[in-house]
Parts: structure tokens; sequence; C-alpha cells
């Protein structure tokens, strides 16, 4: 019998810059006299053809050009939590990518005032709760990110954790050490993008020497008998974005997604979307396409659910810092 209302969930891997439609691309390049080089919308979303992350990057980075204003960050905010209260998410932990805005001559205030300003008032109007997640590019220098993660200083009252994303094979985690320190210094919850691409090594030196919470993707910890053990004894979370991993080559198909075996084997996985403009769904659209695809149970489908809650930073973990 289909589903009426989507189940209540928690969307704990979504990039803010990755819920940019072609129409608000296009809404916003009009806005701040930007030329895209597409002539439509259509023609824009024919380019959504990847063969690996790298090809997606390119294509992710440079749309963010038509982002200028705070206004801009506010109305990409809004339309995303618009989108996410019809998929039934009650909980958001939302990350955003600074540096591909300031490397652009966008000042750090404009991005992070613009989401929070609009996570707060508009997660208020859709009874939905969340918190940003300020990742930084690993392919850029560490030195970057340090002075990025000063640069925010200002704001991590309205900050919840640091995440590290973009290019994973060739950029290993350990050499972000000093700025997840700097961020557990200052009470920020902190997790990392590993093994979507990458070696499952990345997946222990990012629980090893960053001290992550979550991992974000972590599909290729499969490939370690021992890591999944230790993933499953600590119950790390992983966010795992099964249509974004398919999009990506990450993984052949839907119905190859490596899920009922993540979930057989006790780990702590979640569903979420990733980039969704860009992949072809958002939270329950995920959820909804494994359905399709994969021999889910009911029962798998409210664990995964459950996961979400239990693995985001609420009031159950381990006390906030004070603000
Ligand atoms: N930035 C946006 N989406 C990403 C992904 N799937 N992997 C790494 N960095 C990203
Ligand atoms: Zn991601």
């Amino acid at each position: 019998m289909p589903r009426t209302s989507p189940l209540p969930k928690a969307e704990l891997h979504l990039h803010i810059e990755g819920t940019l439609e072609p129409e608000l691309a296009f809404t916003l390049a009009a806005r701040n006299g930007i030329a895209l080089p597409y002539p439509t919308t259509q023609a824009l979303r024919q380019a959504y053809s990847f063969t690996d992350l790298q090809s997606f990057l390119d294509l992710y980075y440079a749309l963010m050009a038509v982002l200028r204003t705070e206004r801009d960050f506010a109305d990409l905010m809004a339309a995303y939590l618009e989108r996410a209260a019809e998929q039934g998410v009650r909980h958001a932990e939302i990350f955003f990518d600074p540096q591909a805005h300031t490397a652009r001559g966008v000042p750090i205030g404009t991005v992070i005032d613009g989401l929070a300003g609009a996570l707060e008032k508009e997660g208020g109007r859709h009874g939905i709760s969340g918190g940003l997640i300020m990742c930084f590019l690993r392919d850029e220098p560490a030195e970057s990110a340090l002075e990025t993660f000063e640069a925010a200083r200002p704001y991590f009252g309205v900050i919840t954790g640091i995440g590290l994303d973009s290019a994973e094979v060739g950029h290993p985690p350990a050499a972000f050490r000093e700025v997840y320190e700097r961020a557990a210094a200052a009470g920020l919850r902190r997790v990392a993008h590993a093994g979507e691409e990458g070696p499952p090594a990345y997946v222990r030196e990012a629980l090893d020497v960053l001290g992550v919470e979550r991992i974000d993707h972590g599909i290729r910890s499969l490939e370690d008998p021992e890591l999944v053990a230790r993933l499953v004894r600590e119950q790390v979370p992983l966010t795992v974005c099964p249509l974004s991993n398919v999009r990506l080559r990450c993984v052949s198909s839907l119905a190859a997604h490596p899920l009922p075996r993540m979930l057989a084997e006790g780990l702590r996985v979640t569903v979420n979307s990733d980039d969704p403009a860009y992949f072809g769904g958002y939270a329950d659209d995920n959820f909804a396409a494994v359905r399709a695809a994969l021999p889910l149970t009911g029962e798998d489908e409210r664990t995964l659910a459950r996961n979400s809650f239990l693995a985001a930073f609420l009031d159950h973990d381990e006390p906030r810092r004070a603000r």
C-alpha cells in the first residue's frame, strides 16, 4: 500500500548548495546580473550527467556563482526547508561550504547570516529544527581551513559543527587535525566525509585523528571487516546517500546498493540526500527509491528513520557547549 505521509526523519547529510534547483539558479542569476552558460533550465538539467565525484563538483562549484547576497542564501535555505517539510524532515543538520563563497569575494558573514536567519525563521514556520555544519574543502590547504574557522568564530553561536568535504581521493583527513582540535575545544560537533570514493583507511583516520562523531557516506568501510566490526561496536553513525552514490557512480545501481548489507551488519546507518537538486531527490525520495529497488522491510525503514534521530546532534546526546 502506498504510504500517505512520509515517515518523520532527520536529514543529516545535505549540502545547502546542493539544493540549488535550476529554476532558483536562473532567478538568482537574473537578480545578480550573472550570465549562466546554459540557455534554459532544461539545458542546465541536461548537464547533470556525472561520471564521478569530481565531474559533479566542477558543475556544483561553478553554479554557486549565482549566490552573492544574504538574501540569496536565505532564499536558498527557505526553498530547501519548504521541500524538506513535504518530505517528512523534522530536523536537518545542514552543510555549507564557506570557502566556496569567500573565494569568490562573498564575506563569510553574508553566507552565515543568510543561512542561519532563514533556518531559524522558516524552520520555525515548518516545524523543522536544525543546525549548520561548516565544511572545509579537503582539496584546499589546511591553512585555508584554519583561516576560515577563525573567520567564522564570531558566528559559532549559530554553528553546530564542522565537516570535511569535496574531492576525497588523494586528500586524507589527517591534514585537518588542527582545525578539528580547535573545533573540539570550541565545543563544536565533528563529522567528515570518508569512504565515499576514498578507501576505508580514510574512515579510520577520520575517527582516530579528527575524532569525528559521524562518518558521511562511509560505504567503502564494507571492504574492511575489522573496520565494520569497530563501527558496529561503537555504533558510529554513517550518513549514507543512495541516489548520490548511484549518480556519482560509487555504486553501479540502486539494486546493487550495500544498504541492506549495512543494516544486516548492525551498522547505525541513515538515509540522506547529499545534493538533491543534482541527484534526483530529497530525503523521502531517497527512502522511496531504496524501498523500490532493495529488499527492505517496513521495520528496516523505521530503523533508518529512528537511526536518523539517534545520530542527530539533539539533546539526548552529551551536553552541548554553553552558548
Ligand atoms: N560536496 C557536495 N557533495 C559532496 C559529496 N557527495 N562528496 C564530497 N563533497 C561534496
Ligand atoms: Zn556530501
